[in-house]
């Protein structure tokens, strides 16, 4: 506790304490993390005779600050027209921006138990958003083009360095599955990816409208065609096209996975097809492609089980688009059989289930895995994403390349905190011995703010 309370008033680092934790000998020991403790007699301390809260360490001054959310259309609107000082002005948003959301999510690592904060997964994340949170925390005001260079350096090279943080946490979740309620792993698990998408939403869109803004063919002010891009967001998304090429994509991969014989069931798209919103594209074809991925593996799986099978067609998937006034909803029907009875507590779990030991040997063959799939995008010298077209080819490449019959387990999961990060949905019934509609929900007109806070959590 010395050592803790020593460290408190700068760095908070739960590694100071890992000697400590290979004391504990019997690991289902649920230890509340000293930090915490801590942390918490501080702060009573630090109050005022009127009962008002002061910051008693650096981390504690960014936790006091309120994360500020951004809608699609905001991002569309503020990238429209692009002049020097608007680029500024994102710089110094994204830079004020990121120290706040990554202290906040160092506050909730440290209130995890000890046991928790000590595992070795965990704890190297907890480095990792220590040194970007001390980063950026320190990065001067940026005024000029030169100054927004270096920074652009600066969210290129931990944009990279943070690559390994997914199957980190994952493994170090999963690892901890017996430690503490895995509901709050779970929720834990929610809010810290949900966060790391929106850090990499706003550092991304910052180098996108940089690497705009010094391209030889831009003039500033220039107002953009509906068919664009601005920065990531792609202006005019069309369900239908981004269906088309993940079936495609999946395809590919079923093909690759069971054999060039197998048959591959048809995906068909009805509905409204001219339904379009705006959307980071990316985000969009991860959802899709997990969602169909699963569907045509579980048709595959249930039809080769089909005395006939050599001489009827599987049945097909099929996929509605429907377009409401406020949202888009696309639904994917399969006869895959439905989902087995014993997993369907768990779908949605990222420390539990009922092949957790293999998910953690998957996990350890996966040295990256995108949050976003701008994160596996083709990248400049500096890691800068490769924009436009190869955005198409980044995202469904991926999709293919991973090896097929590693399962993570973190599919359906994912899709659902991208899907709630826009303010849609994501929702799975099974019909037993039958198949699985899944349907997702899309905010249309992107006016939605981003969402931090998980529908149990209100510390964003
Ligand atoms: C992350 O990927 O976890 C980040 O926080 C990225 C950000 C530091 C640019």
């Amino acid at each position: 506790f010395s050592v803790a309370l020593r460290c408190h008033g700068k760095r908070c680092r739960p590694f100071a304490y890992s000697t400590l934790s290979k004391a504990i000998s019997r690991p289902t020991l649920i230890t509340p993390s000293p930090l915490a403790k801590i942390q918490k007699r501080n702060a009573a301390q630090a109050g005022t005779s009127n009962g008002t809260w002061r910051p008693v360490s650096v981390l504690d001054e960014w936790v006091a600050k309120e994360a500020r959310p951004i809608s699609l259309r905001q991002l569309m609107v503020f990238g429209r027209s692009l002049t020097e000082s608007r680029l500024i002005s994102s710089a110094n948003y994204v830079r004020t921006e990121l120290p706040v959301r990554i202290a906040h999510r160092i506050r909730d690592m440290q209130k995890l138990p000890y046991v928790v904060v000590t595992n070795p997964h965990i704890e190297e994340v907890y480095q990792l958003y220590y040194k970007a949170f001390d980063t950026f925390r320190k990065f001067k005001e940026i005024k000029t083009l030169e100054d927004n260079e270096k920074f652009c350096e600066v969210i290129s090279q931990n944009l990279k360095g943070h690559l390994t943080v997914i199957p980190k946490l994952a493994m170090g979740i999963l690892e901890c599955g017996r430690l503490m309620d895995p509901k709050e792993l779970d929720h834990f698990m929610n809010v810290i990816l949900r966060s790391r998408i929106s850090r990499r939403v706003i550092a991304e869109q910052h180098l996108s409208l940089t690497e705009t803004f010094n391209s030889p063919y831009f003039s500033p002010g220039a107002t953009l065609s509906e068919s664009d891009f601005i920065g990531e967001v792609f202006i005019k998304c069309f369900a239908k096209d981004v269906i088309s090429r993940c079936a495609k994509a999946v395809t590919h991969l079923a093909r690759s996975t069971n054999g060039p014989q197998v048959q591959v069931p048809e995906v068909k798209i009805d509905g409204h097809l001219n339904a379009s919103f705006p959307y980071i594209l990316s985000h969009l074809e991860y959802i899709v492609g997990e969602l169909l991925r699963n569907s045509v593996q579980a048709v595959i799986d249930r039809h080769q089980q089909h005395p006939d099978h050599a001489s009827s067609p599987p049945p097909p998937i099929e996929v509605t688009i429907c377009e409401a006034q406020e949202h888009v909803i696309i639904r994917i029907s399969d006869r895959g059989g439905g989902i087995p009875r014993e997993e369907l507590p768990y779908l949605w779990s990222f420390s539990k289930g009922p092949q957790s030991q293999k998910r953690l040997e998957n996990l350890g063959q996966v040295p990256r895995m995108a949050a976003t799939m701008q994160e596996l995008h083709v990248t400049d010298e500096l890691g800068r994403a490769d924009l436009k077209a190869p955005t198409y080819l980044g995202s469904l490449s991926t999709l293919t390349s991973r090896p097929p019959n590693l399962r993570l387990g973190m599919g359906l999961p994912l899709s659902r905190v991208y899907a709630e990060y826009w303010a849609g949905s994501l929702n799975l019934h099974s019909l037993e011995g039958y198949g699985v509609d899944a349907f997702l929900q899309i905010s249309r007109l992107g006016n939605k703010n981003e969402q931090l806070t998980t529908r149990a959590s209100m510390d964003a």
